[in-house]
């Protein structure tokens, strides 16, 4: 099959909303393009890549099939890429599907029977699997078998079907999320971290490499900065600035492109984009900072509560801007600093401290 083609599942929802005003069919064939092929192309994340190095070379030695892997990490850090990869290096084909995609053991079972030996089967999102399912997927792991029920209520009758060995490479956002059995059965777990900036700059470098883009040093710093630790999102911003370049300039991304760009597309220095900001700006100007409950500063903000929790929380809290308490979202003082704010009590620049006595 076509290792490129994404079509078999659904990309989680989450990281392709930044800058959205691109079409998804394009944001897709470009991403596949830009798909580092093996291990050696593939940028940071250093203590999985020597891992994975290690368990892959081992069974290529021994001639054996390598053991099932789990990948955990958050959007756009390269579960897929790196699933894509482990086929390769396997030199194995790759069947491709999800959690979401499996609601009966039936369908599980058609996808396991028709694998061949030493297949990959990259399975995303797995957390989101049915339970009979899930327990389905038990039994092939371990023993390379599965149990196919024939009829219904007494008269159903269970045929055992071998199946060959194979990989299975799980992907999930959630690994909090998976039953302990299902995650001790994985022989390997990567868990992926964000990327420091100089790793993005080298996604970015790379990237511009092959999109045939001119970039400077300082053009891709400045992509690479405000890319939240996130390849995907520093390649789509890669696109983005690129286009500006093109329009506006002589197409070549400087330091002064990219942040002249990026602010057309509204994506702050620090990487915050225009949720993110609004959340941020409705926590500190309408609640004082707080704390607020989600559902409010969601209605404030004129999102859906899971948006903000899942979608602008995530990097907020990460960054230190906000913070999480069982009474409410709480914005930090860096929250104040960031947007320009004064937080109440302290009066403005110069009023001096007289407020806290004064009465
Ligand atoms: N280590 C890397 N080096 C270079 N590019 C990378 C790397 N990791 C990811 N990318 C790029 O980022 C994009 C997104 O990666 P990928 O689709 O593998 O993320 P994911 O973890 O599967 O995300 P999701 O959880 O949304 O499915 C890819 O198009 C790839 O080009
Ligand atoms: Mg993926």
């Amino acid at each position: 099959m076509n290792w490129d083609d994404e079509s078999a599942y659904a990309p989680s929802p989450a990281a392709d909303r930044l800058v959205d005003t691109v079409a998804d069919g394009e944001d897709q064939a470009v991403e596949a393009a830009l798909r580092p092929k093996d291990l050696g192309e593939f940028v940071g994340q250093e203590r999985v890549r020597e891992q994975l190095d290690l368990v892959l070379k081992a069974a290529r030695a021994r001639g054996a099939t390598a053991d099932h892997v789990l990948l955990s990490g958050a959007p756009g850090l390269g579960k897929t890429t790196l699933s894509m990869i482990i086929a390769a290096e396997m030199g194995a084909p790759i069947r491709i599907t999800s959690g979401p995609a499996i609601q009966h053991a039936g369908d599980l079972a058609a996808i396991l029977s028709s694998l061949t030996e030493g297949e990959v089967l990259f399975l995303d999102e797995i957390h989101r699997m049915s339970r009979p399912a899930e327990e389905m997927l038990y039994m092939a792991m371990e023993d390379f078998r599965v149990d196919v029920i024939v009829g219904k209520g007494p008269g159903a009758t269970a045929i055992p079907l071998e199946l060959p060995p194979f990989t299975l490479v799980g992907a999930t956002t959630r690994a909090g999320l998976l039953p302990p059995p299902l995650r001790d059965r994985f022989g390997f777990t990567g868990h992926m971290e964000f990327y420091a900036p100089a790793e993005l700059q080298r996604v970015v470098h790379r990237s511009a490499r092959l999109l045939d883009v001119a970039i400077e040093a300082e053009g891709a710093a400045e992509i690479a900065g405000r890319s939240r630790g996130t390849p995907r999102i520093a390649n789509r911003l890669l696109r983005r600035v690129r286009d500006y370049a093109q329009v506006k300039a002589d197409g070549v991304i400087t330091r002064e492109i990219a942040a002249q760009a990026l602010q057309v597309y509204e994506v702050d220095a620090r990487g915050l984009d225009r949720l993110d900001r609004a959340v941020l700006t409705a926590l500190l100007k309408l609640f004082g900072g707080g704390p607020v409950g989600l559902s409010t500063l969601a209605v404030a903000v004129g999102e859906e509560r899971e948006t903000v929790e899942e979608v602008a929380e995530p990097f907020l809290v990460r960054e230190g801007l906000l913070a999480r308490t069982p009474r409410g979202r709480v914005a930090t003082p860096a929250a104040w600093a960031h947007l320009g704010l004064v937080p109440p009590g302290q009066g403005a620049p110069g009023a001096g401290q007289g407020g806290l006595f004064a009465e």
